[in-house]
């Protein structure tokens, strides 16, 4: 047995949902790489994709099913106090998410997959002193998820991009709040349980937390001009740069630029804040130079959060909600790595190596 810093060299399981290839920079769903999916599927049509062969009965399509889930779900909605409300939207999903029965079935794992967008959208608009906005079930889940958020009907290439956005988040391997939902799977103790651990784990700056920080920073930078210092500073005091670096990918993450096609086809459809996409690449560039140079020994490439930062903003979702909007499409991933770790995975637990005191002898 050897240790393994952050389990960086563990193989811990082994999935047919997706593989992440870190050198070739490819991303894997089910034998679908990302650009045949991303623009050309639709997230209920992945959720269906990363379901088959884990759930009885599947519908073959999932559109409807997820859009009586949110009707079904918004009814947790009367349950938001102005505790909840203070919370940071991530936290307030969580919150209301842990209210939700446990089960391994079809209808419990779709309320899951509604759950995150009816209750960010609605903590959305309650911190912003309006009222949370009745789903449509007839809508898809990010033209209703886009419509609860704005309280009307999604502007051009809007629902689009937010699909194509929830399509290149929905799952990403065995990162840390997929293998969080997995450990919790592992015990039996329920879908539910399952993505509240995934959940959990995105919340953090180093995985999930990191899309609205990236937006400070853009915002701190201001100007072009200014990225080289800013950013030089930065790594001088010891802080990441957030959206940049990955455990896997030692080359361009490939959803950084499906990202980017994303925002390009929403700008070319609803103009956007002008120069905002050419100011994020100039700070991408000199970013990417300031690295390596810092970090000549370690790969250090822009990752999907530096992207997702600019496409969230530009269909105005406010950056303290950037995670919520991340687990509207990374729990279709959670959901489907629990019920795989269900059907053939032992109970995760691994060893420890015990470096504390010796035992005291008995006098
Ligand atoms: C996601 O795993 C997944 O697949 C995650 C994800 C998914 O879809 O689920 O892809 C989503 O979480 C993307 C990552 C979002 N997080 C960020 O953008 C935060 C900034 N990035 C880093 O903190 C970092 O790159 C990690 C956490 C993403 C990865 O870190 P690792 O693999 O643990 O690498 P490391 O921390 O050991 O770093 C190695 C060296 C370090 O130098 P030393 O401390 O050894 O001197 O590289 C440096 C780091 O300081 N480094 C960075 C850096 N990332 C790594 N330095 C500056 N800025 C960065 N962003």
């Amino acid at each position: 047995m050897s240790y393994s810093d952050g389990l960086e060299t563990v193989i811990a399981a082994h999935t047919v949902l997706s593989d992440v290839d870190g050198q070739a920079g490819r991303l894997t769903l089910r034998g679908w790489s990302l650009d045949q999916l991303v623009g050309r599927t639709t997230f209920e049509s992945v959720v269906r994709l990363l379901f088959d062969g884990f759930f009885e009965d599947l519908p073959k399509d999932l559109t409807a099913r997820i859009g009586q889930a949110r009707l079904q779900v918004y009814r947790e909605v009367s349950a938001i106090d102005e505790a909840l409300v203070a919370l940071p939207v991530v936290e307030g999903v969580r919150a209301l998410m842990a209210r939700l029965v446990d089960g391994d079935d079809l209808t419990t794992a779709l309320t899951l997959v509604a759950a995150p967008a009816v209750f960010t959208t609605a903590l959305i608009r309650l911190q912003a002193g309006e009222s949370p906005i009745l789903p449509d079930p007839a809508l898809s889940h990010a033209a209703d998820s886009l419509r609860m958020l704005h309280g009307r009907p999604a502007g051009p290439g809007e629902a689009e991009a937010l699909d194509a956005y929830l399509v290149t988040v929905c799952d990403h391997g065995l990162n840390a709040s997929t293998f969080a939902a997995r450990v919790v799977a592992s015990t039996r103790a329920g879908l539910t349980s399952a993505v509240l651990a995934g959940l959990s784990a995105l919340k953090g700056p180093l995985h999930g937390g990191a899309p609205g920080p990236v937006i400070e920073m853009l915002d701190a930078i201001g100007k072009p001009e200014r990225a080289r210092p800013w950013i030089e500073a930065a790594l001088e005091r010891g802080d990441r740069l957030m959206g940049f670096g990955h455990r896997i990918y030692r080359v361009r993450d490939p959803r950084a630029d499906a990202l980017k096609g994303a925002i390009r086809r929403l700008a070319a459809q609803a103009p956007q804040r002008p120069g905002r996409l050419e100011f994020a690449e100039s700070v991408e560039i000199a970013a990417l130079e300031i690295l390596k140079a810092h970090r000549p020994d370690r790969p250090l490439d822009v990752n999907v959060e530096f992207y997702t930062a600019l496409l969230l903003e530009a269909l105005q979702f406010p950056p303290g909600a950037f995670t919520g909007v991340f687990a509207m499409g990374r729990v279709a991933g959670w959901l489907a790595h629990a019920r795989e770790q269900q059907a053939g995975g032992r109970l995760i637990r691994p060893q420890s190596r015990y470096v504390g005191p010796e035992p005291l002898r008995a006098a």
